[in-house]
C-alpha cells in the first residue's frame, strides 16, 4: 500500500521534528501518497491478504515479522494497514515510539496488566481508578497469584510506602474520575525509578492535547480511545501506547487474543482526530468556563475542576497539565431527589455514561458506574446521590450555561 519512499516512518521522523499538535491531528503517520491519488488513508477492509503465488508466500514467510510491515500483513488479526496509520498517529501525538490499538480501552488495559504481570508480582493502583479497572485487578489479576495495593490519590507518601520487593507495576490515571484528581508524574516517576518499578498511566481525561506522560518518564500510557480521541460517541476502541520494549509481548498478545479494531472504526479514529486539537481546546475553554459559574451558584454545594483554585491539585494542575479538561465534577445543594430534578431538566447534555464526545454527557455516577457499589464502597469514593458528572461537549457554550441555568432554576 505505501510506496518504499514514502514510508510512514519517514513521515513520523519528519512530523516528531517539525511539527506542533495541531498539525499532526492532521498529518502524522499518514503516507504523503495513498492509492488512487485519495487523499483520505484508505479502509482496506479485509480479513487476509494474498500472495501473488508460492514463491511470494515463501518469500513473505521466511522474513515475516508482522507488525514491521505496515505495507503488507498476512491475516487481519496481525495486522490492517488503515490500523497501522491510526497507531503511528497516536504514537507521535504521545511522544512514543510505538502503539497498539486495541478493541477497547478496557482491551488495553486488561491485556497490558495480563501479560506484563506473572504471579506472585505486586500492583500498586490508586482508589479513584475507572471501577471496571480497579474490579479487574480486584478479581481476575488476584485470582492469577497478582498482589494489589490500593492507595488513597494524590498520597504519594502511602504510593511510595506501598512498594515491596515484588512490586512490578505502579498504575495510576490522569485526572482521575469523578473527582479529576491530578497525580504529579515527576514525584510519581521518581518513586518509581528508585524501586525499579515499571509505570502505566491511563490518560484517556487529559488528551495527549492536555498532557503526554511518556514526557515525564511514565513507562506505559493507556487511553480509552472511545472518549476524546475518536470524540463522536460512536465507537469502542483502546490504546497502549510507548517506547519501551515490554511492547513487544503485548504486541504478541493482541495478535493471539484477537482484540483488534475493524478497518472501518478504525478509519473513523483517524477521521475524528483530524479535530481533536480544536475539540479539546473548545472542551477546556467551556468546562472552565461552566465551573467557574457553578461554584457560584447557590444550589451547587462544591466543584471538581482542576483549573479551579479550590480543586485539591490545582498547583500540580497547573504545573503540568496544558489544559484542565473537559469534565466537571458537582454536588448540587439539596436532595438525591432535586439531584435527578436538575439532570432531568438539562436539554442539550445527554444522560450517558460516557465522555469526550462532541455531545456534552451528564451522569450520577450514583445511579450509574457505582449503582451496584455498597454504601460502604460509595462512602469510601465520596460518591453521594448529589455527585453530578458533566462531559462538556462543543456545542455553543452560551447554550450550555443558559441550560444548566434554567435547570438549577428548576430546583427553587
Ligand atoms: C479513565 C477510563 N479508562 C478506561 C475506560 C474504559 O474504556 P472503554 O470503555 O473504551 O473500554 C474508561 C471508560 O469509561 C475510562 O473512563
Amino acid at each position: 500500500m505505501f510506496s518504499k519512499g514514502d514510508h510512514v516512518m519517514d513521515k513520523i521522523a519528519t512530523e516528531r521534528t517539525k511539527s506542533r499538535l495541531g498539525t499532526q491531528v492532521v498529518h502524522a503517520g499518514e503516507p504523503r501518497q495513498n492509492p488512487y491519488g485519495s487523499i483520505t488513508v484508505p479502509i482496506v477492509q479485509t480479513a487476509a491478504y494474498t500472495f501473488a503465488d508460492t514463491d511470494a508466500l515463501e518469500q513473505f514467510m521466511a522474513e515475516r515479522m508482522f507488525w514491521d510491515k505496515p505495507e503488507f500483513q498476512e491475516y487481519g488479526r496481525y495486522g490492517n494497514p488503515t490500523v497501522r496509520v491510526v497507531e503511528e498517529k497516536l504514537a507521535v501525538l504521545e511522544g512514543g515510539e510505538e502503539a497498539i490499538l486495541l478493541s477497547s480501552g478496557m482491551a488495553a488495559i486488561t491485556l497490558a496488566l495480563l501479560i506484563l504481570l506473572h504471579p506472585g508480582d505486586h500492583l500498586v493502583i490508586t482508589s479513584d481508578l475507572y471501577r471496571r479497572t480497579r474490579t479487574f485487578c480486584h478479581t481476575f489479576l488476584k485470582r492469577w497469584g497478582v498482589e494489589i495495593s490500593v492507595v488513597p490519590p494524590g498520597d504519594l507518601e502511602a504510593l511510595e510506602a506501598a512498594i515491596c520487593p515484588r512490586t512490578r507495576f505502579i498504575f495510576s490515571e490522569i485526572p482521575t474520575n469523578p473527582f479529576l484528581h491530578v497525580i504529579d508524574l515527576e514525584q510519581l516517576v521518581a518513586i518509581a525509578r528508585r524501586h525499579q518499578v515499571y509505570t502505566i498511566v491511563d490518560s484517556t481525561f487529559a488528551t495527549p492535547c492536555n498532557l503526554n506522560p511518556l514526557a515525564y518518564g511514565v513507562d506505559l500510557v493507556v487511553h480509552s480511545v472511545t472518549k476524546y480521541l475518536a470524540g463522536h460517541n460512536d465507537l469502542l476502541a483502546g490504546v497502549i501506547v510507548s517506547s519501551s520494549d515490554l511492547m513487544t509481548p503485548l504486541r504478541e498478545a493482541q495478535a493471539m487474543f484477537g482484540a483488534v479494531v475493524d478497518p472501518s472504526a478504525a478509519y473513523l479514529i483517524l477521521r475524528g482526530l483530524k479535530t481533536l486539537a480544536l475539540r479539546v481546546e473548545r472542551q477546556n475553554a467551556t468546562a472552565m468556563t461552566v465551573a467557574q459559574y457553578l461554584e457560584t451558584h447557590p444550589r451547587v454545594r462544591r466543584v471538581w475542576y482542576p483549573g479551579l483554585p479550590s480543586h485539591p491539585d490545582h498547583a500540580v494542575a497547573r504545573r503540568q497539565l496544558r489544559g484542565f479538561g473537559g469534565v466537571v465534577s458537582f454536588e448540587i445543594d439539596g436532595t438525591g431527589e432535586e439531584t435527578r430534578r436538575f439532570v432531568d431538566a438539562l436539554r442539550i447534555p445527554r444522560l450517558a455514561p460516557s465522555l469526550g464526545g462532541v455531545e456534552s454527557l451528564v451522569t450520577i455516577p450514583a445511579l450509574m458506574s457505582f449503582y451496584d457499589a455498597s454504601p460502604e464502597e460509595r462512602a469510601a469514593l465520596g460518591i453521594t446521590d448529589q455527585l453530578v458528572r458533566l462531559s462538556v461537549g462543543i456545542e455553543d457554550p452560551e447554550d450550555l450555561l443558559a441550560d444548566i441555568e434554567q435547570a438549577l432554576a428548576q430546583l427553587d
